[in-house]
Formats: structure tokens, C-alpha cells, sequence
């Protein structure tokens, strides 16, 4: 039976899934399958992108003569001539007499190659920039030759802006019935299969790769169309991102990868030590067995980290075997720009160090650390000095210290006097406002924050927040280590502000009945509506400061969400938060300047704290109300505006702070 999704009301996604395929291209394991996809255009033309795999033949032919809907096939665009696309075209091209193969002279030269079938008049060779209209749609040709074999193309759909990428943005994993990227969290849960693939197929031709990218640049794409993975209808500049990075040889993380290949336990031993040294510095490092983890995720890895360590012993007068496969991996794989720390073993004749490094030499922009450490057999006690230096010279380009500052003259030591300080100065400040998330087991928090602030520029970027300690987000932070920060817009409604800053997450969850989900490649959730940026840090230093916990963080990944204005907490005030109602019994009260807690009576403790947003005494404004007739008129059920009106209120009426209508509002007196 068929399986078809569409793309578009003419664009019908007809390929398939394996899930029984142990290793794609008989090297690269799969535990999570793969996808190999085709597409069907139905214009005035029918028009078929590619096909698939031999091992899922049978539910394509159905999928495509469901989606054809009785309908002859005009066109079938070749993309890509290997096997895992191009297995089913011969049969395809049987089955449908008269379509026309749309191709390159370097894919029909291949076609001839694989299929020695008489093509004669079937042919429609394209170079670059030649197009196609089919109907209402027109299609482009791009050239990608490298992205992964030489013949390769893309097509360009100028009427739905569709860019039909063969293997590239494609990704290991099988589609599961989703179709779309926004499906599903790509960047938690299929980046690293998505990074794998990009790295082990394409990762050598990074140059190629940049070239079709800058070809790219200049189109307004609204659908990309891999051949494996996932289609993008959105927020494909994120994924982009990511290309430009793999393919430019630039790490996504300062961080160590530390790989090792240990015969009796010595070598791992050592490696375990360096480990622990390193995370004791603050250095992110994630640890391989080259005899276990298979060569394709720890490439994987090299491309998304800075650091590189590799510890082996010594084989055969080499490197031990599958140090050697995974070395030369890494070589054929072309990564270039890493700084390479080395540690050999050997019980007589410690080879495997040279071996390393003869094997990653010729790579580009490699750099070594000279302290390259040989072992006899097994760490003795007087070289643990060494893989103390070797840590501390990693570290101290991965987690820099704070510099000693020393004033020149030491400064008038000034007395704190209350009366020096006038409280008003603080709200000239021009605060931003922010929503502060993180997770701690699998359950999300967040509250709003208004101390975010950047105060280093160099990479990594440095911001600090301070968070109330009674804020039960500001625990969760300091268990998480690690937050993001999404930056609040002018149109933020005060709904925003009530749920993330008038309640406690002791008490709810926050982000119940919110229509979104989305989070950024720390599994942190961040708000995408009424924002214009999200940062994502790592804490890299605390402080105590009484009322309040300063955290100090390297900003990790930070995109722009939208062009809006960033709310101040100035405008806040003036523009979102309601103008407070009087109490109803025109009671003397202290109104919290903060969230707008009222608490009744003419006398507040000095120890007092709101119990909404945590500030004290000093947040208070105390409020003697004036003795007034009551006035009629209607106040607002969203915002609680009042609106002083003798009759009716006006039927187009809405709400100057929140901007509902009429149908919100209820008959009051003030
Ligand atoms: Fe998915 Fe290069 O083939």
C-alpha cells in the first residue's frame, strides 16, 4: 500500500524508509535507519526529482503510481547518480515509457555506466542556469558538483521557491511519518545524526560545498527538499548555519574530544586522568574508545569540537588498529583548523605517537601541542605533572581565567552611606527584559529576569544575569549550569509577563497550554513569540550577592528571532504593565513597583517580601489613596485597565494596554 506525504498541494513526497539497512554504504552504521526521498511535481507536466534505493523499490513504485493518480510521467530530474537515489531509474524509466530524463552530460554519461539501456530521445540535458518550466512552475538548474559526486545538481523551483539539494542537508535517521523539520526538535534530537551524515558523505569537500552555498545565498528559498531527512519550511537559517561552519572546517564548540584505543586498560587509564583534569578546569570534553564507538561518530565529533586528544598504544611497530582507521578517517575526511594533543604507549618501543602525527600532519591549519606525552606501559607516578601541564595548556585556551586586575593607586576607600544613594537613579538604567529558561530532569523552568547584560566580547562571549534567590528558577539554573536567555519585545503582552513573573515554578509548570516547544541545542526551551533574540550559556563563574545569585556565562549559540524592539523594563512599565486600579475599598496599601502586588494596610515590615516576584521593602511604593467620588466605567478582564465611561463604551473600543475589545470588559466603579 501507498505512503505518500505532501510537501505541497502539488508537491508530493513518494520515497521511503529502511530501517533494516545496517550500515549505509556498507561502512556508516544506521541504528536509527534512513530515509531516501523522492519527490512528484504535478503541473501541467509531471515531474518526478530522483528516486531511491533498490531496497525499497517495491513501496516507491506504489507511491509514485498513487500520487501520478492515473496521470503519465513527463519528467524524471536527476540529481545524483548513486545507487541509494538512482537504484530504482532503470525500472522507472521501463514502467514509464515517456519520460524524459532531465540531466546533466556528466549524469548521462553515469546512466550509461550503471544502465546500459538505449536512451536515445529520452534525454534533456541542462548546464548551469538552464531552466524548465513545466507549467505554472519553472525550474532552475544549479551545478554542485562535489556535494557528493561530481555529476551532482540542484534544481531551483523559482514559483514555490523550492530547492530540491540532493544529499545535501540531508540526515541519517529514518522519517518516522514526519516529513518537516519543524516536526519534530531537530536540533535536540537528529542534529548529531544530521552532523554524522554531513561529515562521513560530504565532510571532505567542504570548498564545494561553500560554493554551492554562496550560489544558494542569492535565492529566496522558502522549501528545502533533501534527498534523506527532513524537508525545511522554516527556520532553515538555522541549519545553514551549520553547513557554513562543517564546511568552512570551524568548530560549533570550544570543547575536547578525547579518543583513545587502550589493548589492557594503561592508555585509558591516562586518558581517564587527563579527562578529570580537564573537567576540574571547566573543560567541556566528551571521551571515545576507538574499539567501541564507531569511527563515524567520533569524525563526527572532531568536526564539532575545537580540541582533539588521541591516546594510543603502540601495534605492530604503528598505531593500534583502530586508532590508525580512525586517524586516516579523519584524514580522508579533509578537517582542518584543530589544535591536536597527542599521548602514545608503548612497552619497548613507543611508535604510535609519530604514527599519530605523521597521519594528521598534511591536514590544514592542524596544530600540535609540544607536550606530547610517552608512556612505558602505563602512567608512571612522576608524569602525572605532565598530564597536569598538558590539561592546564588546553584549559587555558578553553576556560580562560578572570584577569588579576591591580589598581594602579589605590583607590579612596568611600564610606556607603543610605542617604549618598538615591534609589531613583537605578531605573534610569535602561534594562532590557528578558524570559530566563532552563531544565532540570527532564522538567522545564523560567521566570523574567531584567540583569542580563553582555560584558565580554571576545569568543566566547561572556553575559552575566542575576537571578532573586528566592526565585525557584534561580535554583534550577545554578543545578542546570546552564540557561537561555530570550529577549522580550515591545509587543510582549502583560499575559507574558504574568505567567513567567507572577507565579512560582514551586507551584506550576509555567509552560502548560503554551502552543510551542521549540529549544536550542542545549535542550533548553526558549520563547519564540514577542522576542527577538535567544541566547544559550553556559555558567563559567558564580556569585553571591546576597539577596541575589550573579551568574557569569560563555554564550554558546545565540540567534536573532525577529527585527522587533527589544523591551526596556523602562517601557514595561509605561506601556505594559496596567496602570494600577486603586484598592477596591480605597485602602491605604504598598503597590510592589515590580509585578504590582498589593499588600493592604498602612504599616509594611521592613523584612517583608513579595510573595509574587521575591523583592523587598524597597520595591514598594506606598500608596495613601485621596478621598474621591467613586467614578463609573468598565474595567478590563485581561489587563485590569480601567476605563472611566458614563454610558456605553464604544463598540470598535479596545483596550489601550492589551488591546482587547469591548467583550473583555465589565461594569465598574473606581
Ligand atoms: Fe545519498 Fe551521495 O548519495
Amino acid at each position: 500500500m501507498y505512503c505518500t506525504r505532501k510537501v505541497l498541494d502539488d508537491l508530493i513526497w513518494v520515497g521511503a524508509d529502511d530501517r533494516r539497512l545496517p550500515f549505509f554504504e556498507g561502512v556508516y552504521g544506521v541504528p536509527d535507519g534512513v530515509s531516501y526521498n523522492s519527490y512528484l511535481m504535478l503541473d501541467e507536466k509531471t515531474v518526478l526529482f530522483d528516486t531511491v534505493d533498490k531496497a525499497v523499490y517495491g513501496v516507491f513504485l506504489e507511491n509514485l503510481a498513487h500520487a501520478l493518480g492515473g496521470r503519465k510521467l513527463d519528467y524524471i530530474v536527476v540529481h545524483h547518480m548513486e545507487p541509494d537515489h538512482a537504484a530504482t531509474l532503470e525500472l522507472v524509466l521501463q514502467r514509464y515509457p515517456e519520460a524524459a530524463v532531465v540531466c546533466n552530460a556528466k549524469i548521462q554519461t553515469m546512466l550509461g555506466q550503471f544502465f546500459p539501456m538505449d536512451l536515445t530521445g529520452r534525454i534533456h540535458l541542462v548546464k548551469e542556469g538552464d531552466s524548465l518550466s513545466v507549467g505554472r512552475h519553472t525550474l532552475n538548474f544549479v551545478m554542485a558538483p562535489m556535494v557528493h559526486w561530481p555529476e551532482v545538481m540542484m534544481t531551483y523551483d523559482s514559483t514555490d521557491k523550492i530547492l530540491f539539494t540532493a544529499d545535501a542537508f540531508g540526515s541519517f535517521g529514518a522519517l518516522n511519518g514526519r516529513l518537516f523539520a519543524d516536526e519534530v526538535d531537530f536540533f535536540r534530537d537528529h542534529l548529531d545524526e544530521a552532523r554524522r551524515y554531513y561529515t562521513n558523505i560530504v565532510g571532505k569537500y567542504g570548498p564545494q560545498v561553500q560554493a554551492v552555498l554562496k550560489k544558494a545565498a542569492k535565492l529566496d528559498i522558502a522549501y528545502v527538499c533533501p534527498l534523506h531527512g527532513f524537508v525545511w519550511r522554516s527556520h532553515f537559517g538555522d541549519f545553514l548555519e551549520k553547513y557554513l561552519l562543517w564546511s568552512s572546517y570551524t568548530p560549533e564548540e570550544r570543547s575536547v574530544v578525547l579518543a583513545y584505543a587502550s589493548v589492557y586498560g594503561h592508555t585509558e587509564n591516562t586518558a581517564n586522568i587527563l579527562a578529570a583534569k580537564l573537567c576540574e578546569k571547566g573543560v567541556k570534553v566528551r571521551m571515545y574508545d576507538t574499539s567501541v564507538t564507531p569511527a563515524s561518530y567520533i569524525v563526527s565529533e572532531a568536526f564539532r569540537c575545537s580540541h582533539l586528544v588521541f591516546a594510543a598504544t603502540t601495534y605492530n611497530a604503528g598505531v593500534f588498529v583502530t586508532m590508525e582507521n580512525l586517524l586516516h578517517d579523519i584524514a580522508a575526511h579533509n578537517l582542518q583548523n584543530r589544535k591536536v594533543a597527542l599521548i602514545e604507549n608503548g612497552s619497548w618501543a613507543p611508535t604510535s605517537g609519530k604514527v599519530m602525527q605523521e597521519i594528521l600532519s598534511g591536514l590544514k591549519g592542524i596544530e600540535f601541542y609540544e607536550n606530547k606525552i610517552t608512556l612505558k606501559s602505563a602512567l608512571a607516578e612522576g608524569q602525572l605533572a605532565e598530564i597536569e601541564a598538558l590539561a592546564q595548556a588546553i584549559a587555558d585556551e578553553l576556560a580562560p581565567k578572570a584577569a588579576v586586575v591591580e589598581f594602579a593607586e589605590a583607590p579612596a576607600n568611600v564610606e556607603f552611606k543610605a542617604e549618598n544613594v538615591d534609589n531613583k537613579v537605578f531605573s534610569k538604567f535602561s534594562y532590557g527584559v528578558e524570559v530566563l529558561t532552563t531544565r532540570v530532569d527532564g522538567r522545564d523552568y523560567g521566570c523574567i529576569i531584567n540583569t542580563a547584560g553582555q560584558v565580554a566580547s571576545a569568543d566566547p562571549k561572556k553575559i552575566t544575569i542575576s537571578c532573586i534567590k528566592k526565585n525557584h528558577t534561580c535554583d534550577m539554573v545554578m543545578k542546570a549550569g546552564r540557561f537561555n536567555i530570550s529577549i522580550l519585545t515591545e509587543d510582549a503582552p502583560y499575559s507574558l509577563f504574568q505567567r513567567f513573573g507572577f507565579q512560582s515554578g514551586r507551584d506550576v509548570d509555567k509552560f502548560a497550554d503554551l502552543d510551542y516547544d521549540v529549544r536550542t541545542s542545549n535542550g533548553i526551551r526558549y520563547i519564540p513569540q514577542y522576542t527577538n533574540a535567544v541566547l544559550s550559556c553556559e555558567i563559567i563563574d558564580v556569585k553571591d550577592l546576597e539577596t541575589q545569585t550573579l551568574y557569569i556565562a560563555n554564550v554558546v549559540e545565540a540567534k536573532v528571532l525577529s527585527s522587533a524592539p527589544s523591551c526596556t523594563y523602562g517601557y514595561y512599565h509605561a506601556h505594559i504593565k496596567p496602570k494600577k486600579n486603586p484598592a477596591p475599598e480605597q485602602k491605604e496599601c504598598w503597590v510592589c513597583k515590580v509585578c504590582g502586588y498589593v499588600f493592604e494596610g498602612a504599616e509594611m515590615p521592613d523584612d517583608f517580601t513579595c510573595p509574587l516576584c521575591k523583592h523587598g521593602k524597597d520595591e514598594f511604593e506606598h500608596v495613601v489613596p485621596e478621598v474621591k467620588p467613586k467614578q463609573k466605567g468598565y474595567v478590563c478582564s485581561i489587563c485590569g485597565h480601567f476605563e472611566p465611561c458614563d454610558g456605553e463604551l464604544p463598540a470598535d473600543y479596545t483596550c489601550p494596554l492589551c488591546k482587547h475589545g469591548r467583550e473583555d470588559f465589565t461594569p465598574a466603579e473606581q
